[in-house]
């Protein structure tokens, strides 16, 4: 479909249909400030974005690797020459997955709501005891029933603790790389959907003015500000954060929403969205782009950094520091100490031989 029809599409179409979709309200934004630029656009592809860029030797862990924006984004690294760990909520699902796709790949189970085994993943991944280049948070759900674990709304749980708590046990791991990136797979849901007041810190449970499409929403910009305060926090390093929105692409997301919903949501994107290939290409440009080597603390869609402009709590660097301490608290038992390592001990990024 040509851009001209697509993006009269959307108007019209999405007009029609958006009582029935979450995320149709809008801010503006504008291109971020002191970011390079890329030619790439909402038709780029994960292949295209990649073209020419030769990842041997480099590791990449994708959450959720066995459908949609995951799959896509493990197969294109992974064709690029890239090592890549990807996981599923079972060992069977990330096994399928990670034998279907051409190069070199290792499945780890890996089920966000449950800490144990977001634990238990990072400890498998730490075992290859391997650098991490490349760490892509994009694993979601969006449910449709109010649902809660370890006392806090369950959206909340596995779109953000989940990873807050993997990122941190792995965080050492990334540290060995040359250029380490954490890439947080978000969504302008953020900016769109969530409360207006931004994270719910005196009500995590949603127990106030609950909608599925809400709490996704609001788990969503916990993925923004995560990535913005890990950015901070990373400062002087060689580790880079960003948070990007995929696009709206037909994928298994809307699997537990109504039929009804899940038949707009089809339509929808048909007519207006990307496909499962361009889907990936935002989180693939931000993982290996050499254009992005110090860029942090940004927030993309379609290939280029924006900032979002309104009243959002996109770029609320308050909030930001307040989730983390937040997330900390929430998930105290299963972190472990971030050891930086001894730079004594390495010579150009690789560590010594003991005498
Ligand atoms: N599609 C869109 O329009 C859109 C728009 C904005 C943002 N996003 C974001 O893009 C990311 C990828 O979504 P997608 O569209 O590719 O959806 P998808 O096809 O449903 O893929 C989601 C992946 O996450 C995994 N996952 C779900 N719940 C999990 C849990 N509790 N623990 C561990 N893994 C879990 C799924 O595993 P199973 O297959 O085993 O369930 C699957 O591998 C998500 O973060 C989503 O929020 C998507």
């Amino acid at each position: 479909m040509s851009m001209d029809r697509r993006r009269f599409m959307r108007l019209g179409a999405g007009a029609a249909i958006a009582p029935l979709l979450p995320g149709c309200g809008g801010d503006g934004k504008v291109p971020a400030t002191g970011v390079p630029r890329s030619d790439f656009d909402e038709d780029s592809t994960a292949e295209e974005v990649t073209e020419g860029i030769d990842l041997k030797g480099k590791i990449a862990v994708v959450t959720g690797c066995t459908s949609g924006i995951g799959y896509e984004t493990m197969r294109v690294l992974a064709r690029r020459g890239c090592y890549v760990i990807g996981t599923g909520r079972t060992l069977q699902s990330a096994q399928k997955a990670c034998s279907s796709v051409i190069g070199v790949t290792t499945p780890v189970q890996l089920e966000l709501s449950d800490f144990d085994s977001v634990a238990a993943c990072a400890d498998a991944i730490r075992s290859l005891n391997s650098p991490i280049d490349m760490l892509i948070c994009n694993a979601g759900m969006r449910g449709s029933d109010y649902e809660t674990a370890y006392g806090v709304e369950k959206h909340f749980v596995v779109n953000h603790l989940g990873h807050f708590i993997l990122v941190y046990r792995l965080l050492e791991r990334m540290y060995l790389a040359w250029q380490g990136r954490v890439v947080v797979v978000a969504s302008r849901a953020a900016y769109r959907s969530a409360p207006e007041d931004g994270i719910q810190f005196d009500d995590l449970r949603m127990t106030r003015d609950y909608s599925p499409g809400r709490a996704y929403a609001h788990s969503k910009l916990a993925n923004v500000l995560f990535s913005l305060e890990l950015a901070r926090l990373l400062k002087g390093t060689r580790i880079t954060s960003n948070a990007l929105h995929p696009g709206v692409i037909d994928t298994n997301i809307a699997r537990n929403v109504s039929v009804i919903a899940r038949g707009a949501f089809s339509a929808w994107t048909s007519m207006t969205g990307k496909s499962i290939e361009q889907g990936a290409a935002t989180s693939c440009f931000v993982a290996t782009s050499p254009l992005l080597g110090s860029t942090s603390g940004q927030y993309f869609e379609d290939c280029n950094a924006v900032t979002v402009t309104g009243g959002s709590h996109m770029h609320d660097s308050e909030q930001a520091s307040r989730l983390w301490l937040a997330s900390e608290e929430l998930t105290r038992d299963y972190l472990v100490e971030i050891k930086r390592p001894d730079w004594n001990e390495f010579e150009n990024g690789i560590r010594k031989k003991k005498e």
